[in-house]
């Protein structure tokens, strides 16, 4: 592949060449190697012919290209979204001498139907061997799909989440040996239907704040089409799961992401539930994935960062998942701005001349102690200074409003869904300090609000690179003060 067109990201995962859509099978190994599949089309730069493309990585930004893993089995077979589990106890009878026998659990996707199959490899998840007794679940249908197993200690058996999609349903199912599966319950008509529910998430992660360490239960749907603003979009729904059912903690639907580019997610299988979880998510929308400009550069789609996360109870919201960018000190390089003090102010960085054309940048607003302090607005701006193109961002503090602007960097890109604006509402919360911080890389941006209680991801296609970045604090009085800081990131390929 060439990773050096100007709208690659470069500390974001993107295929070699070809078409790219949901994550898949993603695991990390005892060594502590991250292995990401993905849906993957390497013949052309739109959706279909789907295989599973395999990378690794052991800092989550820089990735090695490895061999495709999984191919349809014929022209008219896709080879659509699912997991993999380290089958350390030999319990599918395939890993009679290892304990490192990786087992992919995917959709068979044919004219007629779809079907759950299994593969098993035996050199830690580079080669695959489709297992003769496929199908392992059948159940007549032409919608049901994206299986995400998990293994659970205490029932021990591995437990599946699976999408009835048109009749949004989420399937459980239980297994002693990942090859005969018995189905538990259905987690039916919960949230955000859109005309599909799709590519299921089942994970136990920490809630911080507790004294006691405990864990909570987060069922996660991706609906496309028929998100609310367009396309597809992720909700996720805290609760409990006691081995064959899980009950939401109330009756209201969450969203993973307040922009449109968040879709598919997969969390890491293998990281104990007593650390913050990691997810990878599809950064792209499939209103107008199989249009983007990057086909350009003959590529289509990137991941998202991987995203940390745990759960919260926050004031107003209730039990939230936190969603941030994990690890980012691996390939942050260059201090380009810094700033412990700022109050009114506006900081320029010129960072044309950072290799990768990628930032992270934070800033942290304390002391908002009055309503007069709480008056003011931060913004921010990514331009051209070639073209002006630009992507924008800010807040007005006193309601912790926030708007991010895409439409200005993406004028070559005449599309009705690629929406301009996002914005999501009232985040202060009251405790005297507003924080942001974010990514941007070429062609995506992702930004966080107070440690990511809220996240945006957003695509766009500026004609020149953005090289210029400002931040402008107006309007706080005194009391206030802001720590900002501005990196450069180092290229990951
Ligand atoms: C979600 C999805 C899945 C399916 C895959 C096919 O984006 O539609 O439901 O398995 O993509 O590529």
């Amino acid at each position: 592949g060439n990773y050096g067109g100007p709208l690659r990201p470069q500390v974001h995962f993107s295929p070699p060449q070809g078409f790219m859509n949901d994550p898949n099978g993603m695991f990390v190994d005892a060594d502590g190697l991250y292995h990401l599949y993905y849906q993957y089309n390497p013949t052309a730069t739109v959706a279909g012919n789907q295989h599973w493309g395999h990378a690794t990585s052991s800092d989550l930004y820089s990735w090695t290209n490895q061999p495709i893993a999984l191919f349809p089995g014929g022209p008219t077979e896709g080879i659509f979204s699912g997991s993999a589990v380290i089958d350390v106890n030999n319990t599918s009878g395939f890993f009679p001498n290892q304990k490192n026998g990786v087992v992919a659990i995917y959709t068979l996707n044919t004219p007629d139907r779809q079907t759950q199959e299994i593969a098993y490899s035996h050199d830690n998840g580079y080669s695959f061997i489709k297992y003769g007794g496929n199908p392992v679940i059948d159940s007549n249908s032409t919608q049901f799909r994206d299986p995400k197993v998990i293994w659970h200690a205490p029932t021990e058996r591995w437990i599946m989440v699976i999408a009835y999609s048109v009749g949004f349903e989420i399937g459980i199912y239980s297994s002693p040996n990942l090859i005969a599966w018995t189905h538990e319950s259905n987690f039916t008509r919960h949230g955000i239907l859109g005309l599909q529910y799709e590519c299921p998430n089942l994970v136990e992660m920490p809630v911080s704040g507790r004294s006691d360490a405990s864990t909570m239960w987060v069922l996660l749907i991706s609906n496309n089409p028929g998100a609310p603003l367009g396309g597809s979009i992720t909700q996720y729904f805290p609760g409990s799961f006691n081995g064959t059912h899980f009950e939401a903690i109330d009756g209201a639907t969450r969203l993973t992401d307040f922009a449109k580019d968040n879709y598919a997610g997969q969390f890491f299988y293998n990281i104990p539930a007593s650390q913050d979880q990691i997810s990878i998510n599809w950064a792209s929308n499939w209103q107008y994935t199989n249009v983007v400009p990057t086909a350009g550069e003959g590529f289509r789609s990137a991941m998202t960062v991987p995203r940390g996360h745990y759960l919260t109870k926050l004031p107003r919201l209730g039990m939230s998942l936190i969603s941030y960018p994990y690890n980012v000190s691996a390939v942050t390089e260059q201090e380009l701005a810094y700033n412990s003090s700022l109050g009114n102010g506006t900081i320029f960085v010129d960072y044309s001349t950072v290799r990768s054309g990628a930032l992270y940048f934070e800033a942290n607003i304390t002391g908002l102690t009055d309503s007069s302090s709480l008056a003011g607005t931060l913004n921010f701006t990514f331009s051209s200074a070639a073209t002006g193109e630009s992507v924008s961002g800010g807040t007005f503090l006193a309601s912790g409003d926030f708007w991010l602007d895409r439409g200005r960097s993406s004028a070559g890109f005449l599309n009705p869904f690629f929406t301009d604006k996002f914005s999501q509402l009232g985040l202060y919360n009251g405790n005297g300090a507003w924080r942001i911080s974010g990514i941007i890389d070429r062609s995506i941006i992702e930004v966080f609000l107070n440690g990511g209680e809220l996240s945006a991801t957003s695509v766009f296609f500026p004609t020149q690179p953005l090289d210029l970045m400002t931040l402008s604090i107006k309007g706080i009085n005194e009391k206030a003060t802001t720590s900002v800081g501005v990196w450069g990131l180092r290229a990951a390929w």
